[in-house]
């Protein structure tokens, strides 16, 4: 792989520890994907923040990267993290806080901002045809699919090492070649909600391994919508990018397979997910990927005048930039007894420790790892029909 001078000095460690064994990464990553150069990107995001799945190794390499001083080169962003200040702090025991609160403590140090989030691209407006390094692959898919920007789903650590030398290989998504669909996909009917995207994405994932799809019949889709296929579908697969495609657009595609999505398919999907044999959840969710502005402000307006049962936990999750801007919805769901959690993801949290049996959601992608993650059973349902749950007659 080309390296230019620059690149070259610290590869051999004449700017440290921590840029040098950055540059391997990204040097091992590229020659492994057969690219020629490094590229700069706009912007970082980094997955791994949850002391729950990262342990006490990776925190100790985080600390030597810090002691080292590592920088971030660019805008560098964290995913969510196991818990949150105001109140899953106060439930879970000290010292899980105290590792949680030293492995942001580390990231802080090398210029990370506390965005703690899975949906970056709420926080400003993504540039079209940026080149990013992103790690969280619900937002890799929408990124590349929706914004228009190019990233490769990347892993933590790869992630971290672009944010730290501010550059990427130059592989796979980020090279316009790779970019092309090479399945199409028509949906025979028109979906009706959120969950009705997930339960496609999950039903995708599964038989399209990393394929890029070109999907027909996503015309008019929700933003919203849009971010739920795209979780689903990096969820159950390895799928980066999916493309939009009318009738006359699929006519001129050359792909070697066209799959058709029957309503049957969408409805076993979600059947699928729904694992649960009660009907009563410990907990109504609805964030996963974090909720956008839009979303609070649905659920604050089907609350209504209701207010939330006392057996049953409803959490809203998002970011703290997003929840700041919602404040009015906020404080409507929190007088109905609901939370707003910032910059808690409930998969890579220890709900278990607090007897969550049962997860009620919008998302595709929590019902997916409710099983494995959480060891809870999941109901996949509607905003409406969580909001149905969770309220009192
Ligand atoms: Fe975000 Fe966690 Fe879902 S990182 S996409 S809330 S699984």
């Amino acid at each position: 792989m080309y390296l230019t001078k620059e690149e070259e000095r610290s590869y051999t460690g004449e700017c440290g520890w921590a840029d040098q064994k950055c540059m391997e990464i990204l040097v091992r990553l590229g020659e492994l994907f057969h690219a020629t150069r490094l590229i700069p990107i706009s912007s970082a995001h980094v997955s791994g923040v949850s002391y729950k799945t990262l342990g006490d190794a990776p925190t100790e390499y985080l600390e030597a990267l810090a002691n080292g001083g590592a920088q971030v080169k660019v805008k560098a962003t964290l995913n969510p993290q196991s818990l949150d200040r105001e109140y899953l702090g106060k439930k879970y025991e000290a010292c899980l806080r105290d590792k949680q609160l030293s492995i942001l403590r580390q990231f802080e140090r090398m210029g990370f901002a506390q965005s703690l989030t899975c949906t970056p691209y709420y926080l400003e407006k993504q540039k079209r045809d940026a080149h990013l390094a992103w790690a969280e692959s619900s937002a890799v898919v929408y990124s590349n699919s929706v914004l228009g920007a190019w990233t490769n789903r990347e892993g933590g650590p790869s992630a971290l090492a672009a944010a730290i030398i501010g550059k990427t290989p130059d592989y796979g998504i980020h090279k316009a070649e790779n970019r092309q669909p090479t399945v199409q996909v028509k949906i025979a009917r028109h979906l009706k909600n959120e969950t009705e995207f997930g339960a496609l994405g999950a039903y995708l994932g599964k038989i399209l391994g990393d394929r890029i799809p070109a999907i027909q019949g996503l015309e008019g889709a929700a933003k919203d919508s849009l971010k739920q296929l795209s979780a689903a579908l990096a969820s159950t697969g390895m799928v980066n990018m999916f493309r939009f495609a009318d009738e006359s657009h699929s006519k001129k595609l050359q792909t070697e397979e066209k799959i058709v999505v029957e309503t049957e398919d969408i409805r076993k999907a979600a059947q699928e997910l729904s694992t649960a044999s009660t009907e009563k959840p410990d907990l109504v969710m609805i964030g996963c990927p974090h909720c956008s502005l839009n979303e609070i402000r649905k659920v604050a307006s089907l609350i209504g005048d209701k207010k939330f049962r006392d057996e049953t936990e409803f959490w809203v999750c998002t970011s703290q930039c997003v929840k700041q801007r919602a404040q009015p919805y906020v404080r409507k769901i929190e007088r109905s007894g609901g939370h707003v959690l910032e910059g808690v993801c409930t998969v890579v949290s220890w709900t278990e420790r607090l007897k969550i049996e049962t997860i009620m959601t919008n998302s595709a992608k929590t019902a997916h790892y409710a099983p494995t993650l959480s060891k809870a059973d999941a109901i996949l349902a509607t905003k409406e029909e969580c909001l149905k749950a969770a309220l009192r007659r």
